[in-house]
């Protein structure tokens, strides 16, 4: 299991969670009640599932593809460490992971 740190918009700690090796980041979230919208489900076609990982966290991360990077081109409160959920699996690698849910308007109903 990979151990997960969300924190909201202005970086304080709200909860922790464990993902499956392969699970999506996303799904991870979403089990946790994370406010991340993913619109598309996670077939690319929106950047609603943006996060912002901590910096030395990513660097553990696979570098995003061509697509990914167009996508999160179009996201709102971008930084250098941004990715989108839908696109980070879980693995011995990422524990513990701290993700950060950038402010803007997300999907509660999850
Ligand atoms: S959920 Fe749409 S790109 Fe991730």
């Amino acid at each position: 299991m990979t151990l997960v740190r969300f924190h909201k918009a202005d970086g304080t700690f709200d909860r922790e969670a464990e993902g499956e090796p392969g699970a999506r980041l996303l799904d991870v979230a979403w089990a946790a009640r994370q406010p991340l919208e993913g619109a598309c489900e996670g077939v690319m076609a929106c950047s609603t599932c943006h996060v912002i990982v901590d910096a030395a966290d990513f660097e553990h991360l696979p570098p995003a593809g061509e697509e990914e990077e167009d996508l999160l081109d179009i996201a709102a409160h971008v930084t250098r460490t941004s990715r989108l959920a839908c696109q980070i699996l879980m693995s011995e690698a990422l524990d513990t992971l701290s993700v950060r849910i950038p402010p803007g308007a997300r999907n509660w109903s999850r």
